[in-house]
């Protein structure tokens, strides 16, 4: 992408409904062999991936124009999810738990590593042992067999798992018996998939705690559920409304999903505030920054599971960083190598130093434009926001990563003044 910078963002950004809860509510749906209606799914590579998976393993799958997907799996035709989609997505491994629990057997590759850690899925795997499941790693594949079916128990989950927690969420609710999950993630992402399973008749309590409570059932019916709004999404567009000094409405968000982050925005100078509410009772958000011309306020965070601050909202902070008043000190505590934007954050300028787990950002008073190359989803939008800043013009090479996550970007930046154009070479 070519982006030209130094032109403020004004107007409205409607957020798409939410990747990582679309991708776990899709795998949920193998729980049923009766139809499941979404609304509100993002189009975007990711749950492509997800369906192309879901299809190879008996999912009928019908995708309406108005962002709607219908899916019904009357028999599930395949329990192995091969390398090749694995490798696309690591988020496959959400099918192990459906799987297991609805065929009493699964064959998931082993996601291996990616570009922002090794990121284990034993975590996973223990807590289906635990609940029966034997458990055996073969030819990198994930074996996993249950021949009497999954028992519920208490999870203690030693660190808090997203996905770790909605695998269990989901195999816990076709399980015999009860499942405490302890020290289960709070995401809006996991409320959201346990209102799904509820809705699909599954018995879940104390979602949005740390400890949930399953009782099995012995099987799920059929749901309509529209996906929430992406919460991701929309505090990246917040960010480009600061770092470009402009003016953004974000339409159909959800507040209260961002209320910590909207706070430290606010330490950083940038204002928020609900404008409006829309007929589904969503919020309309103005965000822009507070003095005018003034320069951001460095604002030191760590990042930290719900309701901390989101390590998929780091990179695109730590881009606002660099043209603060200071400097900032952010902390990457969830995964160990999530600073893959900052070389080439430097390569625009951007005066940033790594010491451990913590980065810190002086700030300077404008980048300049020039290549930069994205490894991974968040930091390649992280370096669009630093190219609708910095002086000149700025090429992101690699950035179909962004189309993973960022539904339309293209087209809502142009909506907005942006002067930005996709090539290829
Ligand atoms: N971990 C283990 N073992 C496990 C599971 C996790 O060691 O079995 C570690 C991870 O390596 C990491 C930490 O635990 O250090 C937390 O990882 P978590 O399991 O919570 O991450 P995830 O479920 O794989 C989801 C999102 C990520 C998001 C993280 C953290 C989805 C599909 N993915 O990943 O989203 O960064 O939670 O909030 O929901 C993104 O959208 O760009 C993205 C990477």
């Amino acid at each position: 992408m070519r982006v030209f910078g130094g032109i403020p963002l004004l107007g409205e950004v409607v957020i798409s409904g939410s990747k990582n809860l679309s991708l776990p509510a899709l795998a949920a749906s193998l729980l049923t062999d009766s139809p499941v209606t979404f609304r509100n799914v993002p189009r975007l590579t990711d749950i492509d991936s997800m369906l192309e998976l879901l299809g190879y393993l008996g999912m009928n799958i019908s995708t309406r124009e108005d962002s709607s997907i219908s899916v019904c799996t009357p028999d599930i035709k395949a329990t192995e999810a091969p390398y090749d989609f694995v490798r696309k997505m690591r988020a496959s491994i959400l099918v192990l738990g459906p799987l297991v629990a609805r065929c009493r057997k699964a064959s998931v590759s082993l996601p291996g590593g990616c570009a922002i850690g090794a990121r284990g899925v034993n975590l996973h795997l223990n807590a289906l042992e635990q609940m029966g499941a034997e458990i055996s790693i073969d030819n990198g594949y994930i074996k996993a067999s249950a021949p009497n079916g999954l028992v519920g128990c208490d999870i203690h989950f030693p660190i808090s798992t997203v996905t770790g927690t909605e695998n269990i969420l989901m195999a816990a609710s076709l399980a015999g018996g009860t499942t405490r999950i302890i020290n289960a993630a709070m995401e809006p992402e996991v409320i959201a998939l346990a209102d799904l399973l509820i809705l699909m008749g599954a018995k879940i309590d104390g979602h949005g705690s740390s400890i949930i409570t399953i009782d099995g059932s012995d099987s799920l019916h059929g749901a309509d559920f529209r996906i929430m709004p992406d919460r991701i999404e929309a505090g990246t567009y917040a960010i480009a409304a600061a770092v470009t000094n402009g003016s953004l409405i974000l339409k159909n968000c959800v507040y209260d999903h961002l209320s910590q982050f909207f706070d430290v925005l606010h330490l950083a100078g940038v204002d928020s505030k609900i404008i409006s509410k829309t007929s589904e009772n969503l919020d309309n958000i103005e965000v822009h920054r507070s003095g005018g011309d003034n320069r951001i306020i460095p604002v030191d965070v760590q990042t930290a599971p719900y309701p901390g601050f989101a390590t998929d909202l780091q990179a695109q902070f730590m881009t606002l960083m660099t043209i603060c008043n200071g400097t900032s000190s952010i902390t990457e505590n969830i995964f160990e190598n999530r600073f893959m934007h900052i070389p080439e954050l430097s390569r625009l300028g951007a005066n940033i130093s790594i010491h451990g787990k913590t980065a810190i950002v002086t700030g300077v008073k404008k980048l300049i434009g020039t290549q930069v190359m994205a490894t991974d989803l968040r930091a390649s939008v992280s370096l669009v926001l630093a190219g609708l800043m910095a002086e000149g013009e700025t090429v992101v090479n690699r950035l179909y990563h962004i189309d993973r996550g960022y539904e339309n970007i293209d087209q809502k930046l142009l909506a907005c003044n942006a002067r930005i154009e996709r090539f290829s070479v």
